[in-house]
């Protein structure tokens, strides 16, 4: 079984596209929530996806009770849970890995499958592991598992090797409840990481520096439950605001916070894109024939988002001249080039270097997603042709985007979804 999305292409969309809320910020505050004990932690708009709806079924695996209803999460954690996180859930998604730092810190043990490599890259979690083990953590790795346990987590300097989300957040859980002061320095400085130690403060938590390279945590064991609020979804706000540049349209994403995708407005309005600003909304005009190349490399925050990456490409590969994309963040997030190129796409790829010769237009063709973002670039490549598109692999789209079929249709794509079994 899989799912695909048919779409005919070649209409200019146009209107507003309200962003939803950020995946990759629910799923770190939802693995916050451990931390507590007999207190109830409510995320408001947290977006209905599928990765969301792992996270709530390990949670709930692990002990604790929640209600998803209305884009409001409530967890609710008791004060004996389990510290064993069963190996379907931490391989169905990687994300399963951000228990590890609650876990271990409020437990003094954890058990972890690895969750190994995916189709952008091997992935591994080492950082975590060492900033753990920093902290007076034993680590030993048995039968492909992680096996963690400590007689209770010290303060200390941690400094990454390179910036991490998943490990600045997995540390920065765990030292929420560490004996006396941590600092985390060389960490990520994504607006997830802000939006997770906004939640962690509202939890009771003292925390400085969120939003810069170093983080300053004193451990305080007495939290308590709250509200907080998950941030918009930047990641989704450019992918909308792309797919108005690629079908020469109008579009417009709302309830967005601009700053945070700062990097893509530069290279759009580099692009010769026409880029507005409403407050909590950004606009682009029809643009697409006009688009000059662009080069540019992925860099952690406030850098040009890998996540974004794929998306672009599909873009630039309709502009006037050649762009230079280059991926730093992971090892093979190429996987669309093939995928683009089956549709006319003129891209070489020299190492992590593509080069992108822009092309007058992309022919219908059927083509494969194989994950989140390479599936929404194929998504954009397919409303710029005449004619009709079949992306597969449409449950990869699934785990990221929210209503993404209802949303392009609302700005006049013509798209369908079309749930069907492959083999007839
Ligand atoms: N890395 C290591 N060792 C570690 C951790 C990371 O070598 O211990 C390497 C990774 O292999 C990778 C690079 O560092 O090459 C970046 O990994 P990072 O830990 O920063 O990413 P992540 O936490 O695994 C999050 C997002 C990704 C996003 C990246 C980079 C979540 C749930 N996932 O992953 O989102 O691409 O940061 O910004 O927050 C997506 O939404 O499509 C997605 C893949």
């Amino acid at each position: 079984m899989e799912d695909k999305l048919k779409i005919v292409g070649g209409t200019p969309l146009k209107g507003t596209i309200k962003t939803q809320g950020a995946k990759n910020a629910a799923l770190p505050v939802m693995a916050a929530s451990l931390l507590l004990k007999n207190a109830t932690l409510t995320l408001e708009n947290v977006p209905k996806l599928k990765d969301i709806t792992t996270m709530v079924d390990l949670l709930k695996v692990l002990g604790a009770d929640i209600s998803f209803h209305d884009h409001k999460v409530s967890i609710s954690v008791p004060d004996s849970i389990s510290w064993e996180t069963p190996a379907p859930l931490v391989q169905k998604m990687r994300a399963s890995s951000l228990v590890l730092g609650p876990l271990l810190a409020r437990e003094g043990r954890a058990v972890m499958p690895l969750p190994g490599g995916c189709s952008i890259g091997s992935r591994p979690i080492d950082l975590h592991l060492k900033g753990l083990a920093k902290m007076g953590a034993s680590i030993e790795l048995q039968h492909g598992a992680v096996h963690a346990s400590t007689k209770g987590l010290k303060g200390c300097r941690i400094y990454l090797d390179f910036p991490s989300v998943g490990a600045t957040e997995n540390l920065l859980m765990a030292a929420i409840l560490a004996e006396g002061e941590t600092v985390l320095e060389n960490v990520a400085r994504e607006p997830e990481i802000v939006n997770l130690a906004d939640s962690l403060r509202t939890m009771g938590a003292k925390i400085e520096g969120e939003g810069t390279g170093v983080l300053r945590i004193q451990g305080s064991p007495d939290l308590q439950g709250g509200n907080v609020r998950i941030i918009p979804d930047r990641i989704a706000a450019c992918t909308y605001i792309l797919a108005g540049v690629i079908s020469d349209g109008e579009v417009t994403v709302s309830d967005v916070i601009p700053q945070h995708f700062d990097s893509l407005l530069a290279k759009l309005e580099e692009a010769s894109v026409d880029v507005s600003f409403d407050g909590n909304s950004v606009s682009v005009g029809p643009s697409r024939k006009k688009l000059k190349a662009i080069s540019l490399k992925t860099l952690p925050y406030p850098g040009f988002p890998t996540d974004v990456q794929p998306q672009l490409m599909a873009v630039m590969s309709l502009a006037q001249g050649t762009s230079v994309i280059k991926e730093s963040i992971f090892e093979s997030r190429f996987l669309h080039v093939s995928e683009l190129k089956k549709m006319g796409a003129d891209v070489e790829l020299q190492g992590n270097t593509a080069i992108v010769k822009g092309v007058n237009h992309f022919n219908c063709s059927e083509v494969m997603a194989t994950d989140l973002r390479a599936g929404a670039a194929l998504i954009l490549a397919g409303l710029a042709t005449e004619g009709e598109t079949v992306v597969h692999g449409m449950g990869h789209v699934e785990r990221g985007y929210e209503n993404i079929e209802v949303n392009l249709s609302s700005v006049g794509a013509k798209i369908a979804s079309d749930i069907g079994d492959e083999d007839g």
